[in-house]
């Protein structure tokens, strides 16, 4: 049965997907705007680049599409306020934010009219989320790629949040990798859509180096690690030599900060470097965040194809009714 679109604030999504953001350059325009161009929602890794950059680089989605472009901003980063101004200068539709948690960015989403969509792992801080006026809620469990809040699997998780949640969309994300899994996340558990990430890292228009791709397609399960993040959150990576020395508890700082960037960096190492490191090509020294299932991807596909795969997958297993559906 055909999906229900997305509708976050004012706009609206065809197919309820949102393409995870990920941060320095990972995701760029080059990717956000072939999802929205497919009906999801195309996210700008906001985090990790200069406000300038980015501004310009949401001003071409923006041109380029009628679809729904968004921004994530970790709100670790200490330019956070002026990430998230450059951005609504830049015309975006809407912002998402984890990684820490603002209540000043719904006093600013308020003001000028833009959606704010909240990353939460719990259920206390997902109903806050709501109550200060977030417009969606994004559920991320411990299979996510990136920085965690919690250890616990979606299919645990969500349900707990689901509970709690009446009012505002709530979207699933972690370890999702076909539109089986987002098909059962939307009927079984009562998703209102999903939030996808690694599996955009094997398309064809994400702008990471080929070995990044390659790194992905040569993992097996035990390859992708914990491992520790200067944010002070833990992190979910493939298990590259410098992901085994810093686990090992080899010292892999920098001796000099290059970039000032977190609010509360703990200098175990620069991860603004890291991964840039990786995102150019270099996965011996870099930091190659990932999902837990990617091992599961052995294909890199063009954005369009990734969605037709989801939505006649989703499309067989969703059967409308059986889910939650809250009225928004
Ligand atoms: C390479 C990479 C970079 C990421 N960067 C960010 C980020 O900057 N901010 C954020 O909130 N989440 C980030 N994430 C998390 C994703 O947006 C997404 O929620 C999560 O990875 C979903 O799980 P999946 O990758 O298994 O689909 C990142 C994930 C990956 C794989």
């Amino acid at each position: 049965m055909k999906l229900p679109s997305l509708k976050i604030g004012k706009f609206c999504a065809s197919f309820p997907l949102i393409q995870g953001g990920m941060s320095v350059r990972v995701s760029t325009s080059a990717l956000a705007t072939p999802v929205a161009e497919c009906g999801g929602i195309g996210v700008i890794g906001g985090s990790g680049i200069p406000s300038e950059e980015l501004n310009k680089d949401i001003k071409k989605a923006k041109s380029a599409t009628d679809g729904v472009i968004a921004v994530n901003i970790m709100y670790a980063m200490k330019d956070f306020t002026e990430l998230v101004m450059s951005s609504i200068d830049a015309g975006i539709d809407m912002i998402i934010t984890g990684a820490g948690f603002s209540r000043d960015i719904f006093k600013i989403g308020k003001k000028y009219n833009t959606p704010i969509v909240m990353i939460v792992s719990s259920p206390p801080l997902a109903k806050l989320a709501e109550r200060l006026g977030a417009s969606a809620v994004i559920v991320e469990a411990k299979e996510a790629g990136g920085h965690l809040g919690t250890d616990k699997p979606l299919r645990e998780l969500f349900p707990a949040v689901r509970d709690v949640i009446k009012k505002v969309p709530l979207i699933a994300a972690g370890g999702i990798t076909n539109g089986y899994e987002m098909g059962e996340m939307m009927d079984k558990y009562g998703a209102d859509g999903v939030q996808i990430a690694s599996r955009f890292v094997l398309s064809e228009e994400c702008d990471v180096a080929d070995e990044f791709k390659q790194a992905y397609l040569d993992a097996k399960k035990e390859d992708i690690v914990l491992t520790s993040s200067p944010v002070g959150l833990p992190g979910r990576a493939l298990n590259n030599p410098f992901v085994k020395a810093m686990n090992a508890g080899e010292d892999v700082s920098t001796r000099k900060c290059p970039y000032v960037c977190i609010k509360n960096c703990s200098h175990l190492y620069c991860i603004n470097t890291r991964l840039a490191l990786a995102r150019d090509g270099n996965t011996k020294d870099g930091l190659i965040f990932s999902g837990e299932n990617t091992y599961k991807m052995d294909k890199i596909l063009s954005v369009a194809e990734i969605f037709r795969q989801f939505k006649k997958q989703a499309e067989s297993v969703y059967k409308e009714g059986r889910g939650f559906r809250p009225a928004v």
